[in-house]
């Protein structure tokens, strides 16, 4: 009883203390929160948040001069080092003769024959895509020579063939490696990206686009085909799209994978760059990357980086498109394989989803106001959390 009446009476006094001071009150408890929650975090908001900020005004600064380019100027016969590999495979006359709408380099490592087989037979299906969707895309490997180390493991666990007489096999088969002479490693990703555009300035150049992507990348291609159609018939250039880094600070950490030295990129923040995972370009801005690539100090390791500092010096910038991914993954319905251009991180799943999402119930799903409403509905509920969730952003569900 006693008990009870306490309890009320400490009610009351809170009611009363609430009515008095409510103002102050929630003033006071909101600051000690907001200063708790700074206490708490503040390493990783100093490491992550800060440097975010900093390097995000920064960036106003790195996109609008010239200093980058011309501190990474270097000779012609210095920057041609970091293309006259010679070539291995190569297939000059894929495109001769064909109006090539895309052409689509995948890169690759020596050793992910099994991803190159998925694409080959799901997405990056060239017969396929002719004839379902009416247009001509051309799927090619790009990739180096084998780690010698992982070559000897292999060529033993394979018992009679080194990996490099597998690739040649393949390319055999398939017809569509395109390998130069230099270490597949990821510290030489730039190497590929520069085979890439060098390739396509040699032997490809009417493609109207250029896309580059990872091997554990899924496209959307029936999506991408009809929006690259609707893009060439408006006449856009300086047409670069994927998903957006902007103002991203260099990690110095030694640690990490990224870790790039003050010597290599001495400057607070990156140009704006996509995504390496999957993104698209015009054939004029490849045109202009590929002469960018002639003149600028390619060290810098992270090729998504370093198209963005040749983007920087020829005076494009990248545009967001929110159903490309970066390192975030598609949630699996339907109402997102309506829209959906790319995802990232499929290897196993690939053959499942490329069904899943060419599949001609998608389009009678989703078509119609009942179905748009129950789609805007899903996707809320699917990109919208309210803690981070690495995905395509909420706003694409409101497309
Ligand atoms: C580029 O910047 C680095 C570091 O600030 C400096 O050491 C180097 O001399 C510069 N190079 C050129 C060509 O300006
Ligand atoms: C590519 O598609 C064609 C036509 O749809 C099909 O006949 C062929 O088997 C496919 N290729 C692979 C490697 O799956
Ligand atoms: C296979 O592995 C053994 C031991 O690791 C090594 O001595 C041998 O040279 C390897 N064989 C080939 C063909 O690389
Ligand atoms: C990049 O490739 C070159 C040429 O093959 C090689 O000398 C170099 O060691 C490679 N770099 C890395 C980091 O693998
Ligand atoms: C390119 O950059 C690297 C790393 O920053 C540097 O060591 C090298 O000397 C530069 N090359 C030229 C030709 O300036």
């Amino acid at each position: 009883m006693d008990h009870f009446q306490g309890m009320i009476r400490f009610s009351r006094m809170c009611v009363n203390f609430r009515r008095i001071r409510k103002c102050q009150y929630v003033q006071l408890m909101t600051t000690c929160l907001v200063l708790s929650v700074v206490m708490v975090f503040w390493e990783q908001l100093d490491m992550s948040f800060v440097s975010h900020v900093k390097s995000y005004s920064y960036r106003y600064i790195v996109n609008r001069f010239t200093y980058i380019n011309n501190n990474l100027t270097i000779p012609h016969e210095q920057a041609r080092r970091f293309s006259d590999f010679p070539y291995l495979l190569d297939h000059q006359d894929k495109c001769t003769g064909k109006d090539v709408l895309l052409l689509l380099f995948v890169k690759t490592s020596p050793e992910n024959i099994k991803r190159r087989n998925a694409i080959r037979s799901t997405w990056g299906n060239e017969t396929y895509i002719q004839t379902a969707l009416g247009v001509t895309v051309k799927v090619l490997f790009a990739l180096g020579t084998p780690h010698t180390k992982k070559e000897k493991s292999l060529w033993n666990k394979s018992g009679e063939v080194g990996i490099q007489e597998q690739l040649i096999h393949e390319d055999h088969v398939h017809g569509d490696l395109i390998q130069q002479d230099f270490v597949d490693s990821f510290h030489n990703l730039t190497l590929k990206l520069i085979l890439q555009f060098h390739w396509m300035h040699s032997h490809c150049a009417h493609a109207r686009f250029f896309m580059t992507a990872d091997d554990d990348i899924f496209v959307h291609m029936p999506n991408l085909v009809s929006y690259l159609k609707d893009v060439s018939n408006r006449g856009i250039t300086d047409f670069w799209i994927g998903r957006v880094h902007r103002g991203a600070p260099p990690i110095r950490r030694k640690s990490s994978k990224y870790y790039v030295s003050f010597e290599m990129y001495p400057w607070m923040s990156y140009p704006d760059y996509t995504a390496g995972a999957g993104y698209v370009v015009s054939s004029d801005v490849a045109d202009k990357i590929y002469q960018a690539t002639l003149i600028l100090n390619a060290s810098l390791y992270i090729d998504d980086v370093f198209m963005g500092i040749c983007a920087k010096a020829i005076g494009v910038s990248p545009q967001e498109h929110v159903f490309f991914s970066g390192e975030g993954k598609s949630p699996y319905h339907v109402c997102i394989y309506d829209q959906m251009m790319t995802s990232h991180g499929h290897v196993d799943d690939i053959y499942d989803l490329w069904q899943a999402a060419t599949h001609p119930q998608v389009k009678q799903c989703t078509s119609g106001l009942t179905g748009r409403l129950y789609c805007t509905i899903v996707k809320i509920t699917l990109l919208c959390k309210p803690y981070y969730f690495n995905t395509y952003p909420c706003k694409a569900a409101f497309l």
